[in-house]
């Protein structure tokens, strides 16, 4: 069942307040004006005016469960009347079981007895690996693929090669050695075949 909109302010103002406070291109703009929705289920979203869009944008690591699926929710609800936050000092029986998951996870999938270090997104997993690599071998010199992207932390963006994502800030003095991606899509090369 589609949810009720819970705020009221249209999209004339929104636009209006868009243009003034949000930080120009913090949203990934693909279109000159992206759309505004209010609310979502599975595999739709929906607009102010409660039309409803399907949204064929579902392999986005974040979404891909489909929006507000019920499993994750009602988890994360229960979660929240239980115990919401805790300082890093204490333990909690969910950050060793899903720890526990994670690491048997690893074994099957790659063979390797792992521990598991949460961390709060894309961008500041990728700078733990940076440092685990740094920490282990003493050098901080990277390959990454060309066209990849890391994430938006300083170290992250040092292994992006995405002009979009660095040209604002210069050269990043640990800028990796960036190697093409096998895929050769558009390919640099002028390789007619997909791979080079
Ligand atoms: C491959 C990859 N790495 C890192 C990130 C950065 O993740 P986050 O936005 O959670 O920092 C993303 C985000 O889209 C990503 O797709």
């Amino acid at each position: 069942m589609k949810p009720l909109p819970i705020l009221s302010v249209d999209e004339k103002s929104l636009r209006e307040k868009e243009s003034k406070v949000l930080l120009v291109r913090d949203t990934v703009i693909y279109s000159p004006i992206p759309k505004i929705f209010e609310s979502c289920e599975g595999s739709f979203l929906y607009d102010n005016a409660g039309k409803t869009y399907l949204d064929l944008q579902m392999w986005y690591s974040a979404v891909n469960f489909g929006y507000r699926n019920p499993t994750l929710i009602n988890a994360l609800k229960a979660q929240l009347d239980r115990l919401p936050q805790l300082a890093c000092q204490y333990l909690h029986p969910e950050k060793i079981l899903l720890a526990e998951k994670l690491a048997n996870e690893c074994l099957r999938a790659f063979g390797v007895e792992g521990r598991i270090q949460f961390n709060v997104g894309g961008a500041q997993a990728v700078e733990d690996s940076l440092k685990l690599v740094r920490n282990e071998t003493k050098k901080s010199l990277m390959f990454a693929f060309t066209g990849g992207y890391h994430g938006r932390t300083l170290g992250a963006s040092e292994i992006t090669s995405s002009y979009r994502y660095r040209r604002r800030f210069g050269h990043f003095s640990n800028r990796a050695h960036f190697v093409p991606y096998p895929y050769c899509y558009r390919c640099p090369y002028g390789k007619k075949t997909g791979y080079l």
